[in-house]
């Protein structure tokens, strides 16, 4: 309800002098006195405080303001009005309006920095909106300050994105010709204001995070693409052209069914792939890739809109898994320590076998350094830059290997994991497959690696697609295949495959001369590590070494190095310093001058051992340095039960 002008002035008087309020006055005008007056603003002063201001800090709401409020002064011109803006606490920063409206105006206290607040003038439309937080219109003597009793006023607070206040807009001018009308516009207005402060706040956070996107993907290692639901491409990082030699700007608006051949990868839908490995050809070249790709689909508002496509070279996925998880040979051909005559002609001929491509069998006793030469080979090879991937097929249980070597695909057994798993032919690919133990592989897998030896290409279990595979096979045992073959517990065919270079490892006790070689070797190698210096080794120390017949070779000879320099306080190295086997038959057979049979010496050092480690074999078998089952072998061959 409007109350008459008259009226609200002697209201305001009853209020100000006799401390008397109506209830006719409306509710927000009637607490707002109240507060005024709990502000002990006096009513009668001639302005409000001039307050400094930092204009700057508003410059982008006054330059997001501005253009609405000429906008609305337009609307209003030559009809006495003014258009103010002021900040968060009511203090002014900008007005326009009629030159002598101006003049009049600042006579008042409207300028620059004036303070508008209800706790500084009361009652007044800036400063109420602001307390109460919406838009309000007051009407001249609803002002409280007497000074603006001829000025009707509409403001309304201005908020930012998260709804903070920021400032607020007001429209002033005599009272006689405001039209609730009025405050609909300065809304209108703050509407308009705030819509725009909010497009330009994403616009910039738009800007940001593009920038921060182009910064990651481009530095990603996977090539990233972004298509709509048509498969048009809407954005592609570097990568991309780096995999597909192609400039990515001139990606955007192709569709991927112009690049790609691959049905999986160009399919339209809502299709969800996860290390998906596919053959793409891409055109125009039609150049073949092996890629890991992920396809995830993209949705606004449960509604499919595009989807988005990452995809990585296999054998850069396998690089990377191999730097990882250490899959490189680190072993060359200058590690390896002998001067034998015997020894220097395997030296060689693993050298020719490296300079080949063919499958190379290494024979030998368990400690020979089957493996270090396996390693050496690949090393002197064409394949040094690929991986080289070692398998113990004694030491994977039967029913895994067939798994392990060649994979599986998803769900080929219970327990497979999701999405199928690459086999060490696949993960060797390019570069060698070291076979540890193959005398202990299964007839049933002997059939399976002699096909992909053959077919040069691998399925993986559970599954129908063939990958070729281009791999060099480095085989070892310490079994003699031969017998094994005719026993029938080793393919012929396989054997052949495999017997293309054989290489057989002379056991230490045909090489003892290289002993001293190795002893210094392994002294040095032991004492740098341990910070001890070089000890100083007299000849019955050599001499007990010499004697002993090393059942273990060059591991057991390791071994025993690695023991005695541990424990050894003194810079010194003496026969009595060596393990107790070893020692005893030094001195037993320097007592009794006797020549003992190579056979007794093997056997006593097993019992010895047993006895060592109380028949615990595992422990007897490592301090010899020969594996579990060679200890068994050697106990049953001596009749030996513990
Ligand atoms: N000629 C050598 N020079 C230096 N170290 C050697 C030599 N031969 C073997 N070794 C060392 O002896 C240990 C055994 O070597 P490797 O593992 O290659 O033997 P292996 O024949 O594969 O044995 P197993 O049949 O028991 O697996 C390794 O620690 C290796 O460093
Ligand atoms: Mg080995």
């Amino acid at each position: 309800m409007k109350i008459r002008r008259e009226g609200v002035k002697e209201l305001w008087k009853r209020f100000i002098f006799e401390n008397e309020l109506d209830d006719e006055l409306s509710p927000i005008v009637k607490e707002s006195w109240i507060r005024s007056k709990k502000w002990k603003v006096n009513p009668f002063q001639a302005f409000g405080p001039i307050k400094k201001i930092e204009i700057e800090r508003y410059q982008s709401l006054i330059d997001w303001a501005m253009p609405l409020m000429e906008g609305l002064y337009s609307i209003v011109k030559g009809s006495g009005f003014l258009v103010i803006l002021c900040n968060e606490k009511g203090q002014l920063l900008k007005s326009i309006g009629d030159p002598d409206t101006l003049l009049m105006a600042e006579q008042i206290g409207f300028v620059e920095g004036a303070d508008w607040s209800e706790q500084s003038v009361g009652t007044n439309a800036i400063g109420t909106s602001i307390v109460m937080d919406q838009p309000i219109q007051i009407v001249a003597e609803e002002h409280y300050s007497e000074i603006c009793q001829s000025w009707t006023c509409s403001a309304a607070p201005i908020h930012d994105s998260k709804g903070n206040i920021i400032g607020v807009l007001n429209v002033s001018g005599p009272y006689e010709k405001v039209h609730p009308h009025t405050l609909g516009m300065v809304v209108s207005a703050v509407k308009a204001i705030e819509y725009q402060m909010a497009l330009n706040e994403n616009a910039e956070k738009n800007i940001m995070m593009q920038r921060f996107l182009e910064a990651t993907t481009n530095n990603m290692k996977e090539s990233i693409l972004i298509t709509d639901t048509e498969g048009n491409i809407i954005k592609a990082n570097e990568q991309l052209k780096k995999l597909l030699n192609l400039d990515p700007s001139g990606l955007e608006g192709k569709k991927i069914q112009e690049l790609f051949t691959n049905q999986t990868i160009v399919s339209n839908g809502p299709i969800y792939l996860q290390n998906e490995e596919l053959h793409v050809a891409v055109r125009p070249s039609r150049k073949n890739y092996h890629v890991m790709v992920d396809k995830i689909p993209i949705y606004k508002d449960k509604q499919w809109i595009g989807s988005m496509i990452m995809m990585k070279e296999i054998h850069k996925v396998r690089q990377f898994v191999n730097h990882l998880s250490g899959n490189q040979a680190k072993i060359t051909f200058d590690d390896i320590i002998g001067q034998h005559p015997l020894f220097i002609q395997k030296i060689q001929e693993a050298k020719l076998a490296a300079k080949t491509d063919s499958n190379v069998l290494i024979l030998g006793e368990s400690g020979t350094g089957k493996e270090m030469f396996a390693q050496a080979i690949h090393h002197e090879s064409d394949r040094r830059n690929k991986p080289f991937i070692a398998i113990n097929c004694g030491g994977i249980p039967r029913d895994l290997l067939g798994s392990e070597l060649f994979g599986y695909v998803d769900g080929a057994f219970t327990g497979a994991k999701k999405g199928g798993s690459a086999g060490k032919f696949e993960l060797a690919d390019g570069g060698t497959l070291f076979l540890d133990e193959i005398g202990e592989m299964s007839l049933e897998m002997q059939v399976l690696l002699l096909r992909v030896i053959q077919e040069k290409e691998v399925m993986r279990i559970g599954g129908h697609k063939v990958i070729p595979v281009d791999v060099r096979i480095i085989a070892a045992t310490n079994k003699n295949l031969r017998e094994e073959v005719q026993k029938g517990s080793f393919r012929e065919d396989l054997f052949f495959r495999l017997h293309v270079m054989p290489i057989t490892l002379p056991p230490l006790r045909e090489r003892k001369e290289d002993i001293p070689l190795l002893v210094r070797h392994f002294i040095d190698k032991l004492s740098k590590k341990l910070n001890k210096p070089f000890p100083d080794i007299r000849p019955d120390f050599l001499q007990a070494l010499l004697q002993y017949d090393w059942p273990g070779n060059i591991r057991e000879l390791q071994n025993i190095i690695e023991r005695t320099l541990n424990r050894q306080t003194k810079p010194v190295l003496s026969a009595k310093d060596l393990p107790e086997e070893v020692f005893h038959l030094f001195s037993g057979q320097k007592e009794e001058k006797s020549f003992m049979h190579k056979e007794d010496i093997k056997k006593q050092a097993i019992l010895q051992a047993l006895c060592l480690f109380h028949g615990n074999v595992t422990k007897a078998a490592k301090h010899l340095g020969i594996s579990r089952s060679t200890f068994y072998r050697q106990m049953r061959k001596f009749h030996i039960t513990y």
